[in-house]
């Protein structure tokens, strides 16, 4: 789901010295320049630009606008509109050759001269970021160069109850956003909303206190806080009076007494150290703030619903109902508590007012999809949203599954922990390592980062190169193959790339020189020339992944430059040994293309999350 009245991705598209240049973006508004010149009596007429098959790109507008002006009752063939289109395309030097084909397709080839100056601005400059960023923001004319702020919430794990495979879902797609919002130059405020405030902490605190009595003086042995929870869980359920107790408890932990803030603090911490293990190990930096940080929030939520007459009275309850969906919102439950509905009108008020978000991000499992929608609607009819320029987003995704097609659980049947998940793919990795004998090759330091860089890269990559709106199946022996379209294939075609430029003792001095002055035409090998436009594409590729926050796009294009490039390195070779004379020569021209590529997937690897190695 979006709410969205504002567009980031518009302008810029031919780049200046801080922005790369976007090829297909560059061509949509050629066209669009083309289209509306040439048919300025209809400005709803489609642009349409797509990456080609035969070709480059391909304009596909004539045939719709055609039969949209012919029904207008000015009868055109789709051949003679495709003609004025490109007799009114502006000159530019992008443009190569412009062939028509079939009935009115437009093909482009993008000017050899121009993917020529792209590749050399990636070896000089780096690979700089599209330029999405040059737009209105909200604070008007003194902030104007104020960077637009997102506020993300991901991972999100529950306290005392395990971080499951579906919060690992989150941690890895919220992160993996984050860091593109961070590339292109948005202010990024990663949250962490853990679920710290629930009724499970009355039955914690409440067995805390019968077990560990002297536990404000002397930190309690519950490292394992999962059967702590269910040893609690399991006397809430049997004993009355204990069940009596723990409802005292989360009444006065709402009400902030210290003893029982005191004993919640210290569930929380334990659980804690948990979860940060598991951002230590995947390199993920979020920031605490649970639900516990609305608590006074909520109460002022409530308030402000009620004098806004937006609650209704309900068997008890206080509901909020909305426009165009079924089930209200539950704002303050019969006993007068809040309930997750309350906390997240309260996150999105504090975000849109506090934070000052231009855009608002929710990574969250799509079975929320009900609840996240009725948030955003509530939010509009607090009125938290009139009046200014925001992008509210909620980033779904499936249910992790097993090999078996069903939900993803342990040998025993119970969820899997993500400590155990994580340390199985290092096994299995070091095990992938020994296949090819690299302990042999690596240095002790170096297998140790080689081993945990290709387990984390193949559970990361694994998720994100899955469309995440659907469900999807985790298994470690497809993510661990070197074929198809597997972070162990990147890496390994990563790693390969890198060793040709030290095979031919070639520095980085040696390059960027060599990048400024040497004549790049790539026209001559085909494959040169191919391989030059696909690395070309990323700028256009990180965009499109932005807007739409669909990463997996990404991998597709990760997985295309590699394939292209295999296909490149096959035929073309970058080191040369004269048969007569034995002579070894360097097409710099070729290695060129290797750095300009490792630079490409490198600065993928990046926004994924991943560290890839330089050597493997
Ligand atoms: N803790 C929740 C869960 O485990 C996820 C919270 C997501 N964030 C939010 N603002 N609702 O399902």
């Amino acid at each position: 789901t979006t709410t969205s009245n504002k567009t980031y991705f518009t302008s810029g598209a031919q780049g200046d010295s801080q922005h790369s240049y976007r090829v297909l973006d560059t061509l949509i508004s050629l066209f669009e320049q083309a289209i509306r010149k040439a048919f300025p009596e209809d400005v709803t007429l489609p642009v349409l630009v797509v990456p080609g098959r035969q070709t480059d790109y391909q304009c596909n507008s004539a045939m719709p606008i055609a039969q949209k002006l012919t029904a207008a009752g000015k009868k055109i063939a789709p051949t003679e509109v495709a003609k004025i289109i490109v007799e009114n395309l502006p000159k530019h030097e992008i443009f190569g050759d412009i062939q028509f084909s079939g009935p009115g397709f437009i093909n482009v080839t993008i000017a050899a001269a121009f993917v020529s100056e792209q590749i050399r601005n990636i070896l000089l400059k780096g690979i700089l970021p599209p330029n999405v960023l040059n737009i209105v923001d909200n604070h008007g004319s003194q902030g104007e160069h104020k960077k637009p702020k997102v506020v993300i919430d991901f991972s999100a794990p529950n306290i005392a109850k395990e971080m499951h495979v579906g919060h690992l879902r989150s941690t890895i797609i919220g992160d993996s956003i984050a860091r593109l919002l961070e590339y292109v130059g948005f202010d990024v405020l990663r949250l962490n909303h853990l679920g710290d405030w629930g009724t499970q902490f009355g039955m914690l605190i409440a067995h805390l206190r019968d077990k560990f009595p002297e536990y404000k003086t002397k930190s309690p042995p519950i490292g394992d806080l999962l059967s702590f929870y269910k040893e609690s869980k399991k006397r809430f359920d049997n004993e009355p009076d204990f069940k009596q107790r723990a409802y005292e408890c989360v009444v006065k932990l709402q009400a902030f007494d210290p003893d029982i803030i005191h004993a919640w603090k210290l569930t929380c911490d334990v659980s804690r150290q948990d979860f940060e293990y598991i951002y230590k190990e995947l390199d993920i930096k979020i920031i605490d703030r649970g639900e516990s940080f609305y608590q006074s929030r909520m109460i002022d939520v409530v308030k402000e619903l009620e004098s806004k007459n937006l609650l209704k009275l309900e068997e008890g309850r206080k509901v909020m109902y909305l426009p165009d969906i079924d089930v209200p919102l539950t704002i303050v439950k019969t006993d007068g508590s809040f309930t997750y509905d309350t906390s997240d009108m309260a996150t999105i008020k504090q975000r849109l007012e506090e934070e000052n978000g231009d855009w608002l991000i929710y990574v969250i499992d799509s079975g929320q999809a009900l609840h996240m929608q009725s948030i955003f609607a509530g939010a509009r009819v607090a009125g938290w949203t009139k009046g200014k320029n925001v992008r509210i987003d909620h980033v779904g995704f499936g249910v992790v599954l097993g090999e078996d097609g069903k939900k993803l659980k342990s040998r025993s049947g119970e969820t899997i922990r993500l400590r155990d998940l994580l340390d199985e793919g290092l096994g299995r990795s070091m095990a992938k390592l020994k296949e090819t004998d690299r302990q042999n090759v690596l240095t002790p330091e170096e297998i140790e980062k080689a081993q945990k860089s290709v387990a984390y890269a193949c559970i990361k990559y694994a998720d994100l190169s899955h469309n995440r709106n659907s469900d999807y199946i985790f298994s470690f022996d497809r993510m661990l193959d070197i074929r198809g379209n597997t972070a162990a294939y990147l890496l390994y075609a990563y790693t390969r790339i890198r060793s040709i430029g030290r095979t031919a003792g070639v520095d980085q001095a040696t390059l960027k020189a060599t990048a400024h002055d040497i004549e790049l035409n790539f026209e001559i090998e085909e494959r040169e020339l191919k391989l030059a436009k696909c690395i070309i594409k990323y700028a256009d590729i990180f965009t499109r992944v932005l807007d739409e926050l669909l990463m997996h796009g990404l991998c597709e294009f990760m997985y295309q430059l590699a394939t292209t490039f295999t296909d490149f390195y096959d035929r073309c070779y970058c080191v040369e040994k004269d048969k007569v004379t034995g002579e070894v020569r360097l097409n710099y021209r070729r290695i060129l293309l290797c750095e300009a590529t490792a630079n490409v997937l490198k600065q993928c690897f990046e926004i994924l999350g991943i560290q890839p190695l330089e050597r493997m």
